[in-house]
C-alpha cells in the first residue's frame, strides 16, 4: 500500500548536484554521478534526497536564478538522465524532491529579457515595475551584505524592478494570473517526470502590498493553497516543503488546515541547538519548542543543523545574534548577511562528541531530520571562497586526487588542508572504520526510523534540576523514549522524577538497565532510552 504520509517519518539528505559526484570528467558533479552514488545513500539509510536547483542558470545565485524552468543545465546532464536517476532512486525506495523557485527568475530568463525590452511585451507584467523606488518601504533587505535596495533601475526598461534577493533575480508578479498559471505548469512538468515533491524556495515573498512588510501575506497563502490543491488532485503522495525563515507562529499558517504545505523547516530551533552546546544549557531550545504551535496531523516539521546557506541568525534576538557571531564566527570573514558561513564540523571544533551530540538532538526532536551532504562524515569548509560557496565544496569520496570527486579539474578544489582535508576525511575510510562518524550517523538514522516514538509530534521536557542536560520524552503509538543529552563539557548528574525511572534499553549500546533516580552522564554524551516496562 502506498503510504501518503511517508514524509512524517523520513530522513532527508540535501545535495548540491554540482558538488556531489562528477561522472564525465568535466569537473562538475552531474545527475549520472548521483545515480552512481545511490548505493552509498542507501547504505547511509536516507529516505528522500533534496536536490538543489539543476535548471539552466547563469549561476549568480548558484542556480536559484533560473533561466529556464523546463530543462536541466547541460553541465548536470539531460532530462533523460534525470528520469534514469529518479527510477534508480525509486528502485531503492529513495524518493527525490527538488527546488521549486517560485518567487523570482534570473534576469537572463527570456520572460525578463522580453519584459525589460518592451513595455508592450506580454511578459512585462510578469515582473514588478515602478517609476520610483519608493514603494514597499517596509520590506526588509535579505542579502544585506550586497543589496542596498529591493528596487533596481533597469536602463532598458526605463523603470525600477522589484527583487527580494540579488538584483539579478527579479521577483515574479503573482498578481498576474498568467504567472500563477505558469508556475503550476512548471510543477506539473517535473511531477510528470516522477519527482516526489518540491522544496519550495523563499515562499513568504510572493506578493507585495503597500503598508506591510510584504511577507506571509494572505494572498501568498491563497496561492500556495492552490498549488497544494493542484498537487493533491493530480499527484497524491507528493509533497511540498516550505522554506519560510520565520518564527514558529508565522510558519504555522503555511500548514493551513493541512491543506497548504506538508512540511516546513523549523528555522528557529537550529541556532538554539548551537546556543545550547556553547552555553551548556538547554533553556533556549526548550523555550522555542514551547513556542512552537501544534500543526495538523498530516503535517511535519523539518529539522536541520546546516544547509547550503549561511547558518542563518534571522530567528534570534539582536543580542543573541551578536553572541552567536562572537562565539561561532570569531573571524569577520566567517560572517555573511545575518549568518555564519561555516559547516557543522568546524563550527563544533571538529569535536566528535559535540558533532554527535548535535546530531542526537537533531534526530530526536520532533520533525523529520535533513542531513546536509558531507556532514555525515564531518566535512569542513573553505573560507577563501566567496559568498556561500565555502560550504558547497566537492564531496570527499576517498583520498585519491580531488577526493575521488572527479577525474578532471574540479570546479573548485575539495578541502585539502589540515585535519579536515580529504586525505583524512572521506567516505571510503569511514566506511571501513566501524567507529567512524559515518557509522554513528547511520545508526542514528536506523534508530530514528525504527522507533515510531520519534515520528510523532509529542515531546515532553523533563525537569531534572540540571540546566545542562536536555531531557525529554518522545511518545507515540505506545512507544516511549527518554532522551538525555549532556550539553556541557563536564560530567553531569540529573534527578529523574519517579514517573521516568523505567526499566528499558539504551538504543546505542543496546544495554538493558533501569533508569534510576540519579543518572550521571559523561561530557557531551547522550542516551536514547527505550522504556520497556
Ligand atoms: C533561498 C535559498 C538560497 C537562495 C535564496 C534565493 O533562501 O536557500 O540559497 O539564495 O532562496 O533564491
Amino acid at each position: 500500500m502506498v503510504n501518503n504520509l511517508w514524509y512524517k517519518n523520513a530522513v532527508f539528505y540535501q545535495i548540491s548536484i554540482r558538488a556531489f559526484k562528477d561522472s564525465n570528467g568535466d569537473g562538475r558533479g552531474d545527475l549520472n554521478g548521483l545515480t552512481e552514488k545511490l548505493d552509498y545513500l542507501q547504505t547511509l539509510g536516507v529516505d528522500c534526497i533534496w536536490i538543489m536547483p539543476i535548471y539552466p542558470s547563469p549561476l549568480r545565485d548558484d542556480g536559484y536564478d533560473i533561466a529556464d524552468y523546463y530543462s536541466v543545465d547541460s553541465a548536470y546532464g539531460s532530462l533523460d538522465q534525470f528520469k534514469v536517476l529518479i527510477e534508480a532512486a525509486h528502485r531503492r525506495d529513495i524518493r527525490i524532491i527538488m527546488d521549486l523557485v517560485l518567487n523570482h527568475t534570473s534576469d537572463a530568463h527570456p520572460w525578463f529579457q522580453s519584459a525589460r525590452s518592451d513595455r508592450n511585451s506580454p511578459y512585462r507584467d510578469y515582473y514588478v515595475w515602478s517609476d520610483t523606488d519608493e514603494k514597499y518601504k517596509d520590506a526588509r533587505i535579505i542579502f544585506v551584505d550586497t543589496e542596498k535596495s529591493n528596487w533596481t533601475w533597469d536602463e532598458k526598461a526605463g523603470q525600477y524592478f522589484w527583487h527580494r534577493f540579488y538584483s539579478t533575480q527579479p521577483d515574479l508578479n503573482y498578481d498576474n494570473p498568467n504567472v500563477q498559471e505558469e508556475m503550476l505548469n512548471v510543477a506539473r512538468f517535473w511531477l510528470d517526470l516522477g519527482i516526489d515533491g518540491f522544496r519550495a524556495d523563499a515562499v513568504p515573498y510572493l506578493f507585495e502590498r503597500e503598508g506591510t512588510n510584504c511577507e506571509n501575506l494572505p494572498e501568498t497563502h491563497a496561492y500556495l493553497k492552490k498549488l497544494r490543491a493542484f498537487m493533491d488532485e493530480h499527484y497524491p503522495g507528493r509533497i511540498l516543503l516550505c522554506e519560510a525563515n520565520q518564527w514558529p507562529e508565522d510558519v504555522r499558517p503555511y500548514f493551513g488546515d493541512g491543506d497548504e504545505f506538508h512540511m516546513g523547516f523549523h528555522f528557529p530551533i537550529m541556532p538554539r541547538i548551537y546556543m545550547a552546546l556553547k552555553k551548556g544549557r538547554y533553556e533556549d531550545m526548550a523555550q522555542i519548542m514551547r513556542r512552537t504551535p501544534p500543526i495538523p496531523e498530516n503535517c511535519q516539521w523539518c529539522t536541520f543543523l546546516r544547509n547550503h546557506d549561511e547558518l542563518t541568525l534571522e530567528m534570534v534576538t539582536e543580542e543573541e545574534r551578536q553572541w552567536m557571531w562572537k562565539e561561532y564566527a570569531p573571524e569577520p570573514r566567517m560572517k555573511l548577511n545575518l549568518g555564519i558561513r561555516r559547516r557543522l564540523a568546524p563550527l563544533l571544533d571538529n569535536d566528535r562528541r559535540k558533532i554527535e551530540l548535535a546530531n542526537s538532538l537533531l534526530f530526536t526532536l520532533p520533525g523529520s531530520p535533513i542531513v546536509y551532504y558531507g556532514d555525515e562524515i564531518g566535512m569542513g569548509d573553505n573560507l577563501d571562497l566567496p559568498d556561500r560557496n565555502g560550504v558547497r565544496t566537492p564531496m570527499q569520496w576517498d583520498d585519491s586526487p580531488h577526493a575521488g570527486f572527479t577525474s578532471g579539474t574540479p570546479f573548485t578544489e575539495p578541502i585539502q588542508q589540515g585535519v579536515l582535508g580529504y586525505q583524512h576525511v572521506n567516505v571510503a575510510s569511514q566506511l571501513k572504520d566501524p567507529n567512524s562518524l559515518f557509522h554513528t550517523i547511520q545508526k542514528m538514522i536506523r534508530l530514528r526510523k525504527k522507533h515510531t516514538a520519534f515520528s510523532g509530534s509529542d515531546m515532553q521536557w523533563v525537569e531534572t534540576g540540571n540546566p545542562a542536560v536536555a531531557v525529554y520524552v518522545r511518545e507515540h503509538d505506545g512507544e516511549t523514549i527518554i532522551v538525555l543529552n549532556n550539553l556541557s563539557d563536564v560530567h553531569q548528574t540529573v534527578r529523574l522524577p519517579t514517573a521516568h525511572q523505567k526499566i528499558g534499553r539504551e538504543l546505542f549500546s543496546d544495554r538493558s538497565f533501569t533508569l534510576k533516580e540519579q543518572v550521571t552522564l559523561q561530557p557531551y554524551s547522550y542516551l536514547w532510552f527505550l522504556a520497556e516496562y
